[in-house]
């Protein structure tokens, strides 16, 4: 990572005048003690290096620059900062730093730096040009920060999201392995509509996990995205179907049977509800409950209107919404549908566990 812009004025940044040698390095400048000062204060590793002299040595360093790299003042003084970079040393951002340098720009880099002791750090280097009164470079100021915790954070989210994209790919498999299973099986044994419904509910649930296992490292999953998967296939316009809830998350393992739950849902819509006509609509939203005792639980409403008179539930046992309830009801959840004369009423209540 690199960020290069030329310093906003070339003004000195200290006045020249009468600076004795500091107790910390030899270099000159009036305010020299008063930033020598300043800069023992500070956590964060600081250097100013000599452009003047040969291979530009580091003329001042803090306290924390010894600590961070594990050298003494002897050992730092009179040397290019090069010696802190090693056999992984990323020479990309090492030539940012060359044309930072030539072009007297500043630059942000980050780039794995070794301690006296060998050991490694992830090095957040910033730099840039000190120009005295007359314009002219003076020296370079640098400031050097671990961030190998950051690194570290990075590298575990990196990795868990190769994780979770190679479980999707493998759950997508699954899925489609099975659905091609059924429907062989359905064919060869002359029961072609039992295998199109069973295949139609595996697809639903295969629907519900797609989006989101790349996040399901997370420890949670998006309801409003999962919802909106299983239905996307009743709604291909997307004006029928309006989705109501924030960034709700919920546990991933509620997903299989709100997912069932609600492809049952918008198949009988389709069959017999508000699906079945140009005018009928369908409204979800979801939210989290919480009854007096804490125990928080999901619940999605679904509402039907504008579709055919709702005379009765003919869909009412169906096989799905007894797949459904069966496993609604063994995370002691529920599926309530009420029929009122504008349309379907339903709600799923999955108990939270945590
Ligand atoms: C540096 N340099 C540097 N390099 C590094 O690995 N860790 C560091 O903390 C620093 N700090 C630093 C501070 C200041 C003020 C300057 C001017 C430079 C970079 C290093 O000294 C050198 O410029 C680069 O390695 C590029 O030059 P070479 O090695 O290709 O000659």
């Amino acid at each position: 990572m690199s960020d290069n812009t030329q310093p906003a004025s070339r003004q000195a940044h200290y006045n020249s005048q009468g600076l004795g040698p500091g107790e910390r390095g030899n270099f000159a400048g009036s305010s020299g003690l008063l930033f020598e000062q300043a800069m023992a204060q500070t956590r964060m590793a600081v250097c100013l290096t000599d452009p003047s002299q040969k291979d530009d040595p580091i003329v001042f360093c803090n306290e924390a620059f010894e600590k961070l790299t594990g050298y003494t003042l002897g050992e730092i003084i009179g040397r290019n900062c090069r010696f802190l970079q090693g056999p992984l040393t990323n020479q990309d951002e090492v030539g940012r730093i060359r044309t930072a340098l030539r072009e007297e720009s500043v630059a942000v880099v980050e780039l794995l730096n070794y301690r006296k002791d060998g050991s490694t750090f992830w090095n957040a280097l910033h730099l840039g040009p000190i120009y005295d009164e007359d314009g002219s470079l003076k020296y370079f100021f640098g400031s050097q920060w671990d961030v190998s915790d950051v690194y570290a954070a990075r590298a575990e989210e990196r990795h868990a999201k190769e994780m979770a994209r190679e479980v999707s790919h493998r759950l997508k498999n699954v899925f489609a392995v099975i659905g091609g299973i059924v429907n062989i099986t359905g064919r060869a044994m002359n029961a072609r509509e039992v295998s199109n419904r069973i295949n139609d509910r595996v697809q639903a649930l295969g629907r519900s996990y797609e989006p989101t296992l790349d996040e399901a490292f997370l420890g949670t999953i998006e309801v409003g995205q999962a919802v909106r998967a299983v239905l996307r296939p009743y709604d291909p316009e997307g004006d029928r179907i309006a989705f109501i809830g924030n960034g709700v998350r919920t546990e991933p393992n509620a997903i299989s049977a709100i997912g069932l739950a609600l492809h049952e849902l918008a198949t009988n819509a389709s069959k017999y509800g508000a699906l079945t006509s140009d005018a009928g609509r369908v409204e979800v939203s979801w939210r989290h409950e919480h009854d007096r005792h804490g125990r928080g639980s999901l619940v999605i409403l679904w509402k039907e209107s504008g579709g055919p008179p709702v005379a009765g539930p003919p869909g009412a046992g169906g096989t799905g919404f007894k797949i459904a309830d069966a496993l609604l009801s063994h995370s002691h959840g529920g599926l309530d549908r009420q029929w009122e004369p504008d349309g379907l009423r339903a709600e799923i209540r999955f108990p939270l566990t945590h």
